[in-house]
């Protein structure tokens, strides 16, 4: 097992009509930035919750926050509290709000220009001069309400770039699982494997003795195969509705990456995926993820037979299985409603590897993966793999 500092300072409220703590989270006399979405908040009565919980804080609002957040549109709040003087934000929504709230929280005051914090990304330390966030979690997928990073996209440039650092962590998420039942199934469908995906990019990589993390991942993985197809069908069901919450949660919440080796070059192809043809975030990763495991597959074949045989229960040599693992995987995003190729998500493609390649070239990002032996040629290859 490689070292290791664990450090996550998020309070985490779970379970049932937990919104109502709101006033006891939030320090008295705080003026309060509430940002949300496009709008889902009034339809299923989370503003509401919200709303009440707050009354008697100074309350700013606001909305518009897209799914894979403009910078365009966070500078807009980032004026807001400059001008307003608003001391905390709460941030109520997805990752993408909640992402949104990071990025807004750490430009407020920050010196420079605020397109630096990502396209240098800028590491936010504890004690960094940042503005204070908690979250209410209205789609489980992404962790973010417990992790400190944060993904931003940009609209000039046609980018999506993160960035995060201790100081990003949220002081407070509350995550009440009965807000899944006004969730699309398409949005279920996704939470379910980006948590999915934040796993495997954290455990499929080669072997490393750290026992308890791949057991811990492979229970998130097998409670995600046994809930994921039958939350998407009935979200009301709040046994359902709680595993998911919770696995989506713990599935990026930095426990299951301590001491060993991570890969995320499925989300850093994936990212290009969104910002090129606007493909939801999770359906990226199943388009790329079993490609990256095909073309790497000699060093991460160890790994993969593992995966095989504990998660899927699979028989055979070790090739064969780490083989077959990879069908099983595709075989269950397509249960969860994925379409695994380029071409049945997005039109007019054929110039995607060239353009995914250049920009890794211009970025330097041309050795990624746990063993910095995805080059350029290789990504091309997952790439049009995936066409
Ligand atoms: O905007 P509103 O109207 O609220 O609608 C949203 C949005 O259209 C809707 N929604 C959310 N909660 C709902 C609801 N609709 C009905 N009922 C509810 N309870 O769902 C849509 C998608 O929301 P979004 O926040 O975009 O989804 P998600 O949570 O999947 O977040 C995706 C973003 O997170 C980033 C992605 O790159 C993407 O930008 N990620 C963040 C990570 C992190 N911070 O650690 C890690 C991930 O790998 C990911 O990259
Ligand atoms: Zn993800």
């Amino acid at each position: 097992m490689l070292n290791f500092e664990l450090y996550n300072p998020v309070k985490l409220i779970f379970g049932k009509g937990e919104i109502e703590k709101l006033s006891t989270l939030i320090p008295k006399e705080s003026k309060v930035l509430v940002a949300y979405g496009g709008g889902s908040i009034f339809k299923n009565g989370i503003y509401d919750q919200v709303k009440t919980a707050l009354q008697g804080f100074d309350v700013v609002e606001f909305g518009g926050i897209e799914a894979n957040p403009y910078y365009e549109t966070l500078m807009k709040a980032v004026d807001i509290i400059r001008e307003q003087k608003i001391d905390f934000i709460l941030a109520v929504g997805g990752g993408s709000v909640i992402d949104g709230v990071k990025f807004i929280s750490a430009a407020v005051h920050f010196q420079g220009n605020p397109m630096d914090i990502l396209h240098q990304r800028i590491l936010f330390k504890e004690g960094a001069d940042v503005v204070p966030f908690g979250t209410v979690l209205t789609l489980p997928a992404t962790g973010s309400e417990m992790n400190s990073g944060s993904v931003i996209s940009i609209k000039a440039t046609q980018e999506k770039r993160d960035f995060g650092g201790s100081a990003m962590f949220p002081k407070f998420s509350i995550c009440d699982p009965t807000v899944i039942a006004s969730l699309p199934k398409r949005q279920l469908q996704n939470g379910v494997i980006d948590a999915y995906v934040h796993v495997l990019e954290q455990y499929l990589t080669y072997p490393h003795k750290g026992y308890l993390q791949d057991r811990i991942a492979e229970s998130i993985l097998q409670t995600l195969i046994e809930v994921g197809p039958q939350v998407v069908e009935n979200p009301t069901d709040y046994t359902l509705a709680s595993n998911f919450m919770w696995s989506c949660t713990m599935a990026l919440n930095g426990l299951i990456q301590k001491g060993v080796p991570s890969d995320w070059a499925t989300h850093m192809i994936g990212h290009e995926l969104t910002a090129l043809y606007n493909i939801d975030h999770a359906r990226t990763l199943a388009i790329i993820g079993p490609n990256l495991f095909r073309v790497l597959f000699e060093t991460k074949k160890e790994k993969l037979a593992q995966y095989g045989k504990r998660v899927f229960q699979l028989t055979g040599t070790e090739e064969e299985i780490a083989r077959q693992a990879i069908e099983a995987t595709v075989a269950f995003y397509h249960t969860m409603g994925m379409k695994t190729k380029i071409s049945e998500n997005a039109a007019n493609i054929e110039n995607t590897a060239d353009f995914i390649v250049n920009r890794f070239e211009k970025r330097g990002w041309k050795a990624l993966g746990e063993r910095q032996n995805l080059t350029l040629d290789k990504l091309r290859e997952i790439v049009e793999l995936s066409y």
